[in-house]
C-alpha cells in the first residue's frame, strides 16, 4: 500500500492545536478504508517569518505540490493587525500559496448539524434545514488585483478589483455542475449595479447558463445577499461569488452552523488540493486548549472526498463527529444553555472523543 503524502502547514495561534487531530483523524481512518498516510509538516505565516523571513518558504511550496492534499490549520498574529506598516505579513503566505497552487475556487459547505441547532444565534425555525455550498473564487478580484499602493505621500491608498472573463468562468463552471448535481438552484453574487468587474461577472453567470437550462440561476446583490443569508438561509443551495464577497459571506453564514470553529473548506485548482478550516488564527484563545478541532477535522473529510477519492472514509468522519454531538459533546464556542457541564470538551479531549467514535463506528459496522 503506497502512502498518501500529506503535506501539513500548521501556521499560527491555534493552528498547530487544531491540525494535530485532523492528522489523527486521517491516522485513526486509513486502516479501516485501505489507506496509510504519510505526514511531511512545513512552515507558513508568521511561524515561518520568524524562522525563514519569508511568510510563504520555497520549501513549503514545493513539499505542498510533491504532496497529494495539503492540510492547513491557520495564519495571523496580532503583532501584523497592530502594525499595518510592516511589509512582510503571515496573510502574504497564504495568497501566495493560494496562487502559487492556483487554488482559483474555496468550496466552503455551510453544513447545519442538527444537533447544534442551539448553538446558533439565529432562530431554530429560520435556519433548520440549512446546506449551502459556496464557491468563492480564490486567486482573482481584489485580493490579487494591481495597481494597489499609496500615492500622495502615503495620504492615499488604493486597490484594484479585477476579474478576467475565464477566471469567473471557470468557477461558475465548477458551480453549475454543483447545483446540476444537488437542487438545481444557483445563485450567483455580485455588486452588478456599481461595479463594473461585478457587470462582467454577470455577464459571463448569464451565458454560462444556457449550457445548464435546468439550473435556475438568481443574480443577487451582495448587499441583499448578506441579509437573506440571515433572514432565509434555506432558500440558497449553491452561491458563488468573487474573492472578497465570499471571503464575507461564508464568515456570516458561519453562525447558521453554530460556530466558525464547525466550518471546513477545500480549495481546489489545477496542481493540489488544499483544505483548511475557514477559522484563523484565534491568537487570544491560542495555547489554552479550547479551540474546536471539528472544522479542520471535517476538512480531512472534504479531502478525502475532493482528492483522495475515498468517500466512504470521507462519511465516516463526518457520522463519527455527528455521533460526537449527538452524544451531547461540545467545545466552548458551540455550546448552549442545555449542554451538559461535564461534556464540555477541550481541544484535546473533543479530538480524542472523535478519534474513539471513528475507530468505534467501523466496530459497529462490520
Ligand atoms: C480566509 C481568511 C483569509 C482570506 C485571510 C487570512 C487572508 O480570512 O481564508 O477566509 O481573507 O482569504
Ligand atoms: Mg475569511
Amino acid at each position: 500500500m503506497k502512502a498518501i503524502r500529506i503535506c501539513v502547514l500548521a501556521g499560527d495561534g491555534i493552528g498547530k492545536e487544531v491540525t494535530e487531530w485532523g492528522v489523527k483523524a486521517l491516522e485513526a481512518v486509513g486502516p479501516f478504508h485501505g489507506m496509510s498516510f504519510e505526514f511531511k509538516n512545513e512552515l507558513l505565516g508568521h511561524a515561518a517569518i520568524e524562522a525563514t523571513g519569508q511568510p510563504l518558504p520555497e520549501a513549503t511550496l514545493v513539499s505542498c505540490r510533491e504532496a497529494d492534499a495539503v492540510l492547513l490549520g491557520a495564519i495571523g498574529d496580532p503583532l501584523y493587525d497592530n502594525n499595518p506598516q510592516l511589509k512582510v505579513r503571515p496573510e502574504q503566505g497564504l495568497l501566495a500559496l493560494r496562487k502559487g497552487l492556483k487554488l482559483f475556487a474555496n468550496i466552503r459547505p455551510i453544513l447545519l448539524f442538527d444537533e447544534l441547532l442551539d448553538a446558533s444565534p439565529l432562530k431554530k425555525t429560520v435556519i433548520q434545514g440549512t446546506d449551502i455550498l459556496f464557491f468563492r473564487e480564490l486567486t482573482g478580484g481584489i485580493y490579487f488585483g494591481t495597481p494597489r499602493g499609496r500615492k500622495e505621500n502615503d495620504t492615499v491608498a488604493f486597490d484594484t478589483k479585477i476579474y478576467a472573463k475565464y477566471e469567473v468562468e471557470r468557477i461558475a463552471r465548477m458551480a453549475f455542475e454543483a447545483a446540476q448535481s444537488r437542487k438545481k438552484v444557483l445563485h450567483s453574487v455580485d455588486k452588478a449595479n456599481v461595479l463594473e468587474s461585478s457587470r462582467l461577472w454577470r455577464e459571463v453567470v448569464q451565458e454560462l447558463a444556457s449550457e445548464y437550462p435546468e439550473v435556475q440561476v438568481h443574480h443577487i446583490f451582495v448587499d441583499n445577499a448578506a441579509m437573506q443569508l440571515i433572514k432565509d438561509p434555506t432558500q440558497f443551495d449553491v452561491v458563488v461569488t468573487g474573492n472578497m464577497f465570499g471571503d464575507i459571506l461564508t464568515d456570516e453564514a458561519s453562525q447558521i452552523a453554530g460556530s466558525l470553529g464547525m466550518l471546513a473548506s477545500a480549495s481546489v485548482g489545477e496542481v493540489v488540493g488544499l483544505y483548511e478550516p475557514i477559522h484563523g488564527s484565534a491568537p487570544d484563545i491560542a495555547g489554552q486548549n479550547i479551540a474546536n478541532p471539528l472544522a479542520t477535522i471535517l476538512s480531512t473529510a472534504l479531502m478525502l472526498d475532493r482528492s483522495l477519492e475515498a468517500p466512504a472514509a470521507a462519511k465516516h468522519i463526518v457520522a463519527s463527529v455527528k455521533l460526537v454531538l449527538k452524544n451531547g459533546f461540545r467545545t466552548r464556542d458551540i455550546m448552549d444553555d442545555q449542554t451538559d457541564k461535564n461534556k464540555i470538551l477541550g481541544t484535546k479531549e473533543m479530538g480524542q472523543k472523535v478519534i474513539e467514535t471513528i475507530k468505534e463506528l467501523v466496530a459497529v459496522s462490520i
